[in-house]
């Protein structure tokens, strides 16, 4: 293929563009796929995008050196509340050193021990579950969420002192952040604004000294190395050179796993159970399925989910070398951004894309270029099975628990955080006991 120099673009103004890009995100892309093909520009941020929905392309990203692409720029926004430690805003060596750091505590046997902690405290929220009057399954999905951080990530008990001292300013600071008007307010004065170093201290205050505190504990407590929750297994983790995690780094990346496992998992559940509940055939089959051992349905489900309704549409890179894509030239300074969205809706690849089908994943592994909603490469989520392995057992619990029912029409993608989520939370409605 001949390099031309640059893909083509949107000739509308940035503020068109902003517009479209945040009211109807979905049908805007599609639009311009349609009209430009795989490789097209958008300018909505300060720097223009070039937004890439093809899996060759695609690949050529995720297998790029970690020099010639950075993910790190791209998540500047999230800085004041991350850190800088945080792996999210690192790139070459310096994030290298921090994903090694983090990877083992996520390895799969790992995962076994953390997800007997996942089922009982999944069990004793669906218990919970309002009944006789419709509730936002995303809100319940949170609740869910933030018991297994504070107990899986951070190793508290399910009730007692430490837990209720960190849960407070977990849920304040998981609250706060999710706010668009102030993301949006960090992005227009930049992360390292004074003031937004201002806006952002009172907040996370109370989180840092409560981690602070966890983290001397904890590094106090003896047989550390029997402990099967990620802080444990962080406080015994060494470089190359034999360094350990300084309490600064523990700090940030609990934060970031935090932050980062909390939206996405409770927005995943709550696009799961928005389509199951449109589809009766899924949701009996899914419930009889949770009172056997067998799983491949329910993993079935999870994986159309995040298909159709993927958590985060795009991953974005700055480039930072010359690099060709798909016939295109990007030069220092230019932004890429697989679209996972568009990916994932390509009916060369799925058969009628846009129908929730779980039934298309029994027997069939996702392909790592074409099923991206943990991203790839280098920078692939590090919690992808600890997420896998929530919502199956979350699926599971709920399905074992309650026969939930559809509220009102299907409801439609809008950005929250950094997420694409139902417009209503995901409501659902379970009878009222009997
Ligand atoms: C359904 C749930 C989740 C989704 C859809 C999701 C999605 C993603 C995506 C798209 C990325 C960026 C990948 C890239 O740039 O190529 C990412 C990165 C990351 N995720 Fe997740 N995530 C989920 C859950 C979690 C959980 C539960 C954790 C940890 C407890 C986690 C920790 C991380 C971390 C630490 C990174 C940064 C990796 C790096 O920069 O090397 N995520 N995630």
């Amino acid at each position: 293929m001949p390099i031309t120099l640059t893909p083509p673009r949107s000739a509308s103004p940035r503020p068109v563009q902003t517009y479209y890009f945040m009211r109807g995100r979905k049908q805007f892309l599609e639009k311009l796929q349609t009209r430009h093909g795989d490789a097209f520009g958008i300018h909505f941020q300060k720097r223009p995008w070039t937004v890439l929905a093809n899996p060759e392309m695609i690949k050529q990203v995720f297998t790029a050196p970690a020099t010639v692409l950075h993910a790190g720029d791209a998540n500047e926004i999230l800085r004041p509340a991350l850190g800088k430690h945080s792996i999210l805003l690192l790139d070459e060596g310096e994030h290298m050193r921090q994903r090694k750091l983090l990877l083992p505590p996520f390895h799969g046997e790992r995962l076994a021990a953390q997800r007997a902690a996942m089922e009982r405290v999944a069990a004793q929220q669906v218990e919970r579950f309002p009944r006789g009057t419709p509730f936002e399954m995303r809100t319940q999905g949170q609740a869910i969420a933030l018991e297994i951080i504070l107990e899986v990530v951070l190793g508290t008990a399910a009730t007692g002192e430490e837990h209720d001292r960190l849960a407070g300013p977990v849920e304040s600071v998981l609250e706060w952040i999710a706010s668009p008007a102030r993301l949006a307010l960090t992005g227009t004065l930049g992360a390292r604004h004074r003031l937004v170093k201002r806006m952002y201290g009172p907040i996370l205050k109370p989180l840092d000294d409560a981690l602070y505190r966890l983290i001397s504990e904890r590094r106090a407590t003896p047989g550390i190395e029997q402990r099967d929750d990620i802080l444990s297994m962080l406080l015994t983790v060494e470089d190359e050179d034999g360094n350990g995690m300084s309490d600064a780094e523990l700090r940030d990346e609990l934060v970031t796993l935090i932050i980062d496992g909390h939206e996405t998992t409770s927005t995943a559940l709550a696009w799961a159970f928005e389509r199951l509940t449109r589809d009766r055939e899924a949701l009996a089959r899914l419930e009889a399925e949770s009172l056997t051992d067998q799983t491949e349905w329910t993993e079935a489900i999870s994986l159309e989910t995040l298909r159709l309704r993927p958590v985060l549409d795009f991953v974005v890179r700055t480039v930072k070398q010359p690099i060709e894509i798909g016939g295109y030239m990007f030069e220092p300074g230019d932004v890429v951004a697989p679209c996972i969205y568009l990916v994932h809706r390509r009916a060369d690849i799925y058969e009628d894309p846009n129908s929730f089908k779980p039934e298309r994943w029994l027997g069939v592994k996702p392909g790592t270029y074409t099923w991206l909603p943990f991203g790839g490469g280098v920078r692939r989520c590090i919690g992808s099975a600890f997420a896998m392995t929530e919502m199956e057992v979350v699926l599971r619990a709920v399905a074992r628990g309650v026969h939930l029912e559809a509220v009102g029409p299907p409801e439609q993608p809008v950005p929250r955080f950094i997420t694409s989520s139902p417009s209503r939370g995901g409501q659902v409605l379970a009878p009222a006991s009997v």
